[in-house]
């Protein structure tokens, strides 16, 4: 049975990933800091799966820490969550997402160098494709990124290439997100965001248990067919399902590779769409104004899967109602998040 070390795997993707690999059949070690995440995660997924997870508050900064964990576990595989994650937040402060997220995975990859753990799938983001490129995005297109949080992801996808490189041990998975949403169908684990909620369906959930009054939408006049931005959600079922392809993918291999592919649905639906959508799974009137655009959104983008389709034997199973109606029941029953 492989033992997969998962950072970050009590956040709002690694804590979903969890469950999958433990229903698997994968034994699981988790490291985070808690510093986006709440250690009650560690029982909902104890409740999900009838199996536990050996949890260990640790700061991916912290070599020596980090080290005592790879020396208590023999680890066959990394999937790599843990990072700071607010594009808004990282233009304010932006040496803190450097140190996180950069010094943090550099720190990971030298203690899997130490104990010869070569194997990693790493969180990347369909913000490396940056505002220049056509649509679809396509994993082959140049790479660029317009904040602070997104330079992190296009300078670890580098640094893995380099690592790569230079010793062809280094087998990579580096999966791009698109926009993960959603929440387990059991309802015990979910996006708990700290704060007032960045993305878009946090927002709208808080509206519709009552925490918040009304959803801004952030402009109407782009040149979309409703004027809203248009985006490629992904339930983040199906995106846990990805990583095991991709995890399954790396530990069959015989030839290392540093390889990308696009985790997302390759359509796109627009605000209004997602706004609609969850009115119809909550049966809550969503009430919103119109207002100005936000500084650095783009009108449209969505994936091109047909590699993590060919190569993954990965797609999409769940449509925008199960993103809804899977959010609703996990914010529903836990109105104040964990
Ligand atoms: P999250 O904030 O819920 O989870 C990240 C976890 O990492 C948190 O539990 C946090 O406590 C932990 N962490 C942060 N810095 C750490 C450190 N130095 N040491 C140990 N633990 C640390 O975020 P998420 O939405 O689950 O995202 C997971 C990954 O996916 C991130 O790398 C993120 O950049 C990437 N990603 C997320 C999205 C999205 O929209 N959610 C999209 C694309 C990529
Ligand atoms: C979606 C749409 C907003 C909030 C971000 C990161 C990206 C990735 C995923 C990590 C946009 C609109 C939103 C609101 C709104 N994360 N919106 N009112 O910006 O596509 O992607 O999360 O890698 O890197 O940039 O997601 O959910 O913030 O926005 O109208 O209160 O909803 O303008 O069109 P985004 P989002």
């Amino acid at each position: 049975m492989k033992r997969i070390l998962v950072t970050g795997g009590t956040g709002f993707i690694g804590s979903h990933t969890c469950v999958e690999l433990l229903q698997q059949g994968y034994k699981v070690v988790v490291v985070d800091n808690l510093c986006n995440s709440s250690p009650e995660v560690v029982n909902r997924i104890h409740a999900i799966t009838n199996q536990s997870i050996e949890f260990h508050k640790v700061d991916l900064l912290d070599y020596d820490s980090l080290s005592q964990v790879f020396k208590q576990h023999k680890i066959d595989a990394v999937i790599h969550f843990a990072g700071l994650k607010a594009v808004g937040e990282s233009t304010k402060v932006p040496l803190n997402y450097y140190h996180n997220n950069l010094t943090g995975t550099l720190t990971l990859l030298r203690v899997m160098q130490e104990y010869s753990v070569f194997n990693m799938v790493f969180s990347s983001s369909a913000t490396v494709y940056g505002d220049k490129n056509p649509i679809p995005f396509v994993e082959t297109f140049p790479l660029s990124s317009t904040s602070p949080y997104g330079r992190t992801k296009v300078m670890i996808e580098q640094f893995l290439q380099d690592a790569h490189a230079s010793d062809s041990r280094w087998n990579v998975s580096l999966l791009r997100y698109f926009n993960p949403v959603g929440a387990h169908p059991s309802g015990f684990i979910g996006e708990d965001p700290n704060g007032v909620p960045n993305n878009l369906m946090p927002f709208i959930s808080q509206v519709a248990v009552g925490r918040r009054e009304k959803l801004q939408i952030f402009g109407d006049d782009y040149p979309t067919p409703d004027g809203t931005c248009i985006r490629d959600y992904i339930h983040v079922v199906d995106l846990s399902l990805g990583h095991i392809k991709a995890l399954e993918k790396l530990i069959a291999s015989t030839k290392p590779t540093v390889e990308a592919y696009n985790l997302g649905a390759g359509n796109g639906c627009s605000v209004l769409d997602v706004v609609r959508a969850f009115e119809k799974s909550s049966g809550k009137k969503i009430n919103y104004d119109i207002a100005p655009r936000r500084d650095g959104d783009i009108a449209a983008f969505y994936a091109d899967t047909k590699k993590s389709y060919q190569e993954l034997d990965w797609r999409v199973e769940r449509s925008l109602d199960d993103m809804c109606r899977d959010t609703w029941n996990w914010q529903s029953k836990n109105p104040n998040g964990y």
